[in-house]
């Protein structure tokens, strides 16, 4: 596809030359969609975003199908995608019963899933997060032992729509007790979006100094607009690997009111630009964006890739 002439700025002093993107648009992009999706469009999107460069991508969830009906085909999305060497599928599992499924499903990496937040906690997993906790550690163990990649994210980092103020030091508690938990990798998760650059920066930093900055992912919501700038921010104090939903698609069931994750698109635009290698093909996920969201009946939430699209039109 032809992209617009972009200066690449030779910004890249002081930030990271190469950035990992983790598409998570197959999972959290679709969670919350209430018309349940085909299984056949799962995995067609699936194997539409291996070709595009992505190394890493959360095909499923193994939770309990009352909770979150549209994820209940985890396991058929997993057995139906032709599987790419060099791929990681990541399921999530908030228990054991969804770790024997992740397992059984061969998954790459298994994701456990909590809050700095007590009151999302409840909301999303039905339980306190020193209960989750209890949850977690059979979990971990059993994932360690199996030798899966072991994942785990903090809901609400930056706030909760519950309790509203979620301080660095409840996070920072959360990472912790993941890193005790044998975690390779903490996810800092804006659930709904809230965060800005600066708070950003100062709770990047203060989980760096509890777990090593290079297996510490951002996970932004772009609710108020604001998921790009804390990337930024994020880039600016040496982070490396970022979630993106491909059409910017998805929000939480949990979350009321809560959008997608970044765009997958407007991400790999910032990055290109900056000039920080992901080995990621924008053209070819611009046009996933667009045929996912055709699919879906709904507008393309990435700014970059109807821009992009768009400017194929005229071509
Ligand atoms: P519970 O009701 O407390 O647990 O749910 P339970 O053990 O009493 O089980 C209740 C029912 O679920 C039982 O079925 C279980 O068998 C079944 P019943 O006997 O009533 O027929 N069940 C399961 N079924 C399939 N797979 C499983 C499973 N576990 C239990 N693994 C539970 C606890 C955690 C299971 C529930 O609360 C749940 O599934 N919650 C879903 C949470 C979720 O998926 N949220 C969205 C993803 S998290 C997210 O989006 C945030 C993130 O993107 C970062 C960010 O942005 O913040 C990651
Ligand atoms: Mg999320």
């Amino acid at each position: 596809m032809n992209q617009p002439e972009r200066r690449t700025e030779g910004m890249t002093s002081g930030l990271p030359k190469r950035v990992h993107v983790v598409e998570v648009g197959p999972r959290d992009g679709l969670q919350a969609e209430s018309t349940f999706i085909p299984t056949d469009t799962k995995i067609e999107l699936v194997n539409r975003l291996v070709g595009t460069g992505l190394q890493r991508i959360e095909a499923a969830s193994f939770v309990s199908p009352k909770w979150i009906p549209q994820m209940a085909d985890g396991a058929e999305v997993m057995a139906g995608i032709d599987r790419a060497a060099g791929v990681a599928y990541a399921a999530l599992t908030p228990n054991m019963r969804g770790l024997e499924a992740a397992i059984e499903s061969k998954v790459d990496e298994v994701v456990i899933f909590g809050a700095a937040s007590e009151a999302f906690s409840i909301r999303n997993i039905n339980c306190s997060v020193a209960e989750s906790l209890e949850r977690f550690a059979p979990v971990a163990r059993a994932a360690k032992e199996t030798g899966l990649r072991l994942r785990a994210s903090i809901s609400c980092s930056f706030g909760c729509p519950y309790q509203g103020a979620v301080g660095v030091d409840a996070v920072v508690d959360m990472v912790r007790r993941f890193r005790d938990l044998g975690c390779d990798e903490i996810d800092i998760a804006d659930t709904i979006g809230v965060g800005t650059a600066r708070q950003v920066q100062r709770v990047v930093e203060a989980a760096a100094r509890e777990f090593p900055l290079a297996s510490l992912a951002g996970h932004f919501h772009d609710t108020y607009g604001q998921a790009l700038a804390n990337i930024f921010g994020a880039l600016q104090v040496g982070m490396t690997t970022f979630h993106a939903s491909v059409g910017g698609l998805g929000g939480c069931p949990y979350a009321k009111g809560a959008t997608g994750n970044v765009a997958t698109e407007d991400l790999l635009y910032l990055l290109d630009g900056l000039g920080i290698e992901t080995g990621i093909d924008l053209g070819a996920v611009v046009s996933i964006g667009d045929w996912v969201s055709q699919q879906m009946g709904r507008e393309n939430g990435a700014r970059a890739g109807k821009a992009l699209m768009a400017r194929k039109a005229l071509n």
